[in-house]
């Protein structure tokens, strides 16, 4: 398949791109390398012959036009977002644009192209999404449950604002057009290739600079964790034998609270990196993000019994392989770690 992924210079979208050329398809990478992308993380594939880059802007719909024109995918899969929670609490506008209107503008480019081909049924647009559309789960996995696909949107924070509008435009435009969607929403994602402002590569770095771990409130917040080349295996499956029409939730089967994950970390860190004293005495509580959601969990039942989809690791091996790709990949984080804001409290809406 010819695949144009959108955000593929990403955290997530690049584990795509990687997987992807691995398994044969041909990719197209679309993306306006904002602060979060990195090319190095495409880099093992970027001379692979099925591969190409567009630098551009999914708000840009003459330039999602002449890419479309001059790639003629197969299916498009769409991560391209603005995706940590603490920025959009700072500065809401750019998630609005990006995840909503460029969300629409994408949905119109695709829909323009797959007209213009005769509609062919074979084609799709995938639309990637996270478990926050759903709002937050009291704390007993017993008697509070999980996320279903029906589970009633509740979204919380602007950031799962806009990704919960991204979804309601996708399945209008599948309602409406009959444009071929399929769509995912997943957990936390963690692993190689972590942008070092999210919560598993900063434990991990801070613990190894020997400064303090922070975790916000007392860290009970739990969530449901994801091992990104999983998350990866997962949307190539979706994208290629999922229904039209139908939605997914993407879990990794390990449910979490903050502490548990950040004291796992440190116990690693401690066989990896041994020391005087424990990682863990560097955790420190700092004051909780506003409207923090409380407990996320995927019910991954479709995925499992429709498409015979399920995790590869468990979140201990997980996070032992994510541990020792930091340790291996000194480089790369530390030319990450200069971005702005990167290294800061942020999202404390103040
Ligand atoms: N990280 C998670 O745990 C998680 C969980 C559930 C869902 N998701 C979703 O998965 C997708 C990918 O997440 P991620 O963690 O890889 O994000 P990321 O922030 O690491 O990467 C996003 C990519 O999109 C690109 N991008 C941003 N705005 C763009 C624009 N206007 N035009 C073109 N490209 C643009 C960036 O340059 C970057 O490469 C997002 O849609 C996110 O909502 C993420």
């Amino acid at each position: 398949m010819k695949l144009l992924v959108t955000g593929g210079a990403g955290f997530i979208g690049s584990a795509v791109v990687r997987q992807a050329i691995r398994d044969g398809h041909e990719v197209v990478n679309f993306d306006a390398l904002t602060y979060a992308a990195c090319l190095d993380n495409v880099a093992e594939v970027a001379d692979a012959p099925g591969y190409a880059f567009e630098h551009a802007d999914i708000r840009d719909r003459a330039a999602l036009d002449r890419i479309f024109a001059a790639h003629r995918p197969d299916a498009v899969m769409h991560l391209a977002a603005e995706s940590h929670v603490d920025r959009s609490i700072d500065g809401p506008g750019t998630f609005i644009e990006t995840n909503v209107m460029g969300t629409f503008h994408l949905l119109e480019a695709a829909r323009a192209y797959w007209t213009a081909r005769g509609r062919p049924d074979s084609f799709r647009f995938h639309h990637i999404s996270t478990d926050e559309v759903y709002g937050s789960l009291g704390p007993d996995p017993e008697t509070d449950g999980q996320f279903t696909e029906d589970t009633p949107y509740d979204p919380r924070s602007p950031y799962s604002a806009s990704k919960a509008s991204s979804d309601h435009l996708v399945r209008a435009w599948h309602e409406t057009y009959g444009l071929p969607v399929v769509l995912t929403n997943c957990s936390n994602n963690y692993g190689p290739f972590h942008f070092p402002e999210k919560l598993v590569p900063v434990v991990i770095l801070r613990a190894l600079a020997g400064e303090p771990i922070p975790v916000y409130g007392r860290g009970e917040n739990v969530r449901d964790w994801l091992y990104v080349e999983d998350h990866a295996d997962a949307l190539l499956t979706v994208v290629q034998r999922g229904a039209v029409g139908r939605s997914y939730n993407i879990g990794g089967e390990n449910e979490a609270r903050n502490i548990d994950l950040v004291r796992n970390i440190c116990k690693i860190l401690d066989a990896k990196r041994t020391k005087n004293t424990s990682y863990s005495q560097q955790i420190t509580f700092v004051e909780d993000r506003p409207g923090h959601d409380l407990r996320y969990a995927i019910d991954p039942g479709r995925i499992a019994t429709e498409l015979g989809w399920r995790p590869s690791v468990t979140l201990e091996q997980g996070l032992e392989k994510t541990v020792d790709w930091y340790l291996e990949n000194e480089d790369w984080w530390r030319a990450l770690q200069a971005r702005e804001g990167v290294g800061r409290r942020l999202g404390t809406g103040g």
